[in-house]
């Protein structure tokens, strides 16, 4: 039988390096309640993993550092503001090593798109780390560093189809059958998230309306088991639509042009500025997208499926 030859790591001018890749998510539906005392809102959320992804890759180094290339990158932060910067930090720090590694960030997501690129080079940065360092912790130790690290962060190492709850860092696997055709438009400028976050209270508060508890619609949830697109499409709710176009008017310009290239259903993704649509099919998917590069409001459109998986190792 052959000879058990322990991992001695890279030969001699071969770097030690793991590439992760991470999903962006839409929000199927986003319920927002009232603002907490923590400053965090409670939510009902669904969140969707699509195949728009960035790669985070993980390489041996004395010193922390963070690079970066692709869809938005200038204005990627590459110190410890990143959230990847801090995702190496935390589990250095809770596995007690040093936070010796240079991350390479290869962007597919918007930069403050809505679409939780951050939060998916946090998550990959986690398994990456992980896997170089060769921690050992489980997939849930994992969880926990991430849902300290942002709300989003845990659904991005999960992926699929799955409820949040909480501040949306507490995730329970949904049932969703089939294959979902999405297109996306970027907008020209991003959008800060507690800014949206902040205009719906102000809206709320101007309006004299109570924040109730948040809910997820049955209509949805049946959707996803039966994998109908039209069902979602007519399901799909988003508590952050109003104030996100209050803050910024040219995104309804966006969603009508979707609309009326015969989506079966228009979304704002997350906090915005990105627009979902869902397709019934590929075709009906290059309609939309080719009535979307026409409009003047959209940087950018890009096509994805749905659901994908979590973050994981190449
Ligand atoms: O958790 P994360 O750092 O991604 O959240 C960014 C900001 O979004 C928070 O500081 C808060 O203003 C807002 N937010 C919220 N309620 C949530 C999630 C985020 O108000 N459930």
């Amino acid at each position: 039988s052959a000879a058990y030859i322990p991992d001695e790591g890279p030969r001699p001018g071969e770097t030690e390096s793991v590439t992760v890749r991470v999903p962006a998510k839409v929000n199927l539906a986003l319920s927002v309640g009232p603002l907490r005392s923590d400053g965090y809102h409670d939510l009902a959320t669904v969140f969707h993993a699509v195949g728009l992804f960035d790669e985070v890759n993980a390489a041996a180094a004395d010193t922390l550092a963070v690079t970066c290339e692709g869809e938005g990158q200038v204005e990627v932060p590459l110190d410890d503001t990143n959230l990847a910067w801090r995702a190496a930090e935390l589990l250095a720090r809770t596995v007690g090593r040093s936070p010796g590694v240079r991350l390479h960030l290869t962007k597919g997501i918007p930069v403050a798109g809505g679409m939780a690129g951050g939060s998916a080079d946090a998550a990959g940065a986690l398994v990456a780390c992980d896997a170089l360092w060769g921690t050992g912790l489980s997939r849930d130790d994992l969880h926990v560093l991430a849902a300290q690290l942002g709300s989003d962060v845990p659904f991005a190492l999960h992926g699929g189809t799955a409820m949040g709850t909480g501040r949306g860092e507490q995730i329970t696997p949904v049932l969703a059958r089939g294959e979902f055709h999405w297109v996306f438009a970027f907008a020209h400028d991003g959008l800060s998230t507690p800014a949206v976050f902040h205009e719906l209270d102000r809206l709320r508060e101007a309006a004299g309306e109570e924040a109730t508890a948040p809910g997820v619609e049955d209509e949805l949830l049946r959707a996803l088991r039966a994998g109908d697109s039209t069902l979602l499409g007519a399901a799909l709710r988003n508590d952050l639509t109003r104030p996100a176009t209050s803050l910024r008017p040219d995104l309804r310009a966006t969603l009508q042009a979707g609309r009326e290239a015969g989506a079966l259903g228009t979304l704002l993704s997350g906090s915005g500025p990105t627009c979902a649509f869902l397709a019934a099919d590929a075709v009906a998917a290059a309609t939309v997208a080719a009535a979307l590069e026409a409009a003047p409001s959209v940087r950018a459109v890009r096509r994805a499926l749905g659901p994908a998986a979590g973050a994981h190792l190449l």
